[in-house]
Parts: structure tokens; sequence; C-alpha cells
């Protein structure tokens, strides 16, 4: 059975894609803090689609919790198929504010996937086989004044993204990177936004199994998803 990792997946996009890809037939790892929602959507997944749902509770500002997830899905000497790295975190702030959010977007936006790939990176280079998905944003095309650490990470996430690309291209292993103005996830609880004019995460998840089953020589290399209210 295939592997698939989508880190910060019990709500929002990297649960609608977990999903997709079990119904693919993936055995997925699916990781977020909180353990009870974690048995809550390995029961929900499971009961749907019959596919092993492996789950690890993890906080990814924690780079020693990072190392010891990576170490443990080295140690089961299976091949990693899919590695998304989606997990983010947006908090407001503002060059002129008198401190930045930055540490701690900088741990989960940048680090994080940064961490764990890096660990996961000699498997690949073995494998010579494997999709890599970066979740980066729209703020990467444009950076928003308002989420001033939250665009700060994202492009030093971007630059890690660009550099993994080009690393592992000639290697057989394709990354590719997602860019998304607003999308329709628990981030917009509570708020009155039209939901139904942002991008839709199950729409995501097609796309990541669409791309999945494209020929070996097909590498889409960096994907824009625009919401249809320019406002979002
Ligand atoms: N929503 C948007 O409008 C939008 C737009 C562009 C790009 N993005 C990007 O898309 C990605 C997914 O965003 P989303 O809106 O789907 O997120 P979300 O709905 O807020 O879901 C976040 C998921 O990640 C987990 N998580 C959050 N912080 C974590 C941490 N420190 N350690 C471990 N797990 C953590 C959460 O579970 P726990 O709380 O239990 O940990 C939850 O399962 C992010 O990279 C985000 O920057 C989002």
């Amino acid at each position: 059975m295939k592997n698939a990792i989508i880190t910060g997946s019990t709500k929002g996009m990297g649960r609608s894609i977990a999903e997709k890809l079990s119904v693919d037939g993936y055995r997925i790892w699916i990781s977020a803090r909180n353990q009870k929602d974690l048995e809550v959507a390995k029961n929900e997944i499971e009961a749907k689609t019959d596919n092993e749902v492996m789950i690890h509770a993890i906080d990814f500002s924690n780079q020693e919790q990072i190392e010891r997830y990576a170490d443990e899905i080295l140690n089961t000497g299976q091949t990693i198929d899919v590695l998304v790295n989606n997990v983010g975190v947006y908090i407001p702030d503002n060059l002129k504010d008198d401190e930045l959010k930055l540490d701690m977007q900088m741990d989960v936006n940048f680090y994080a996937p940064y961490y764990l790939t890096q660990k996961l990176l000699k498997q690949f280079e073995e494998q010579k086989t494997g999709s890599i998905f970066n979740i980066c944003s729209v703020v990467n095309r444009k950076p928003r004044v308002d989420g001033a650490s939250y665009t700060i990470s994202k492009f030093a996430f971007w630059g890690y993204h660009k550099l993994l690309h080009q690393t592992l291209l000639p290697l057989g292993v394709k990354v590719t990177g997602f860019f998304p103005s607003s999308i329709n996830t628990s981030s917009w609880d509570g708020m009155d936004v039209p939901k139904d004019e942002f991008v839709q995460p199950e729409d995501v998840a097609d796309m990541i199994s669409t791309i999945l089953n494209m020929k070996r020589g097909t590498v889409p290399s960096e994907i824009d998803l625009v919401a249809i209210n320019p406002d979002f």
C-alpha cells in the first residue's frame, strides 16, 4: 500500500486532502496537536474507505517532535509516496506594530516543513520517486501588509519549495507548490465572509489527486488558485 503524509490534517484543507488520498487507496498519515480530533478523524475516514489511517499528535512548532515523527516514518522501511507540507498558521500583524508575531509563524509555516522534509530527503533521493506538495499562499504573489509575519514566513517556505523542486527534479521526485487565495476552511469560522466565493478545499484535494495520476514526465511546479471573489 502506498503512503501519503499530510501535515495538519484533522481540519481544513489538510483534512480534505487526507480524505481524498484515502479514497484513492493510500495509507494516510495524519497529524495535529489535538489527540481526540485525530481519533475522530481516523474513525470517520476509515469508515468511509477501509484504508488504514495512521495518527500522530505533534506540535509542528517543536523541532524535536517533528524529527521524532520523521524517524518514525523512516523506521517503517516503507516508501514515502506523497508528502503534503500543509500545516500553517495565520496571525495578523503589521510592520508598524511594536512587536511582530514572527517566531510562531516562522516555526510552523517554514521550519516545520523544512525540518520534516530535510529528514525525509535522503529517502526520497534513494527512492527516486514520490511527490511533495508545498502549500504556499497568495501572499507569495502579493504580500499582505496586515499579515506581515505570515508573508515573511511563506516567502521563506517558497524559497525552500523552489530549491526542493530544482534539487529533486533530476532524481525523479516531483515537487509542486500551491498558491491559493482564501480557502473555505475552519480558519474563517465565526467571520462574516462569503465562503462559497472562496477556493474550496475539495478542489485542491482533487487537483493533487489528478497530479498524482499524471504521466512520469509531467511535473507542475507552481499552481495559483484564485477565489472568484476578488476581495479574498
Ligand atoms: N485558509 C486559507 O484561507 C488559506 C489561504 C492560503 C493558504 N492557506 C494555507 O493552507 C494551509 C492549511 O490551512 P487551513 O486553513 O486548512 O488550516 P486550518 O483549517 O486552520 O487547519 C489547521 C490544521 O492544522 C493543525 N495544526 C495547526 N497548528 C498546528 C501545529 N502547531 N502543530 C500541529 N498541527 C497544527 C490543526 O489541528 P490542531 O489545532 O489540533 O493542531 C488542523 O488540523 C496552511 O499552510 C495555510 O497557510 C490557507
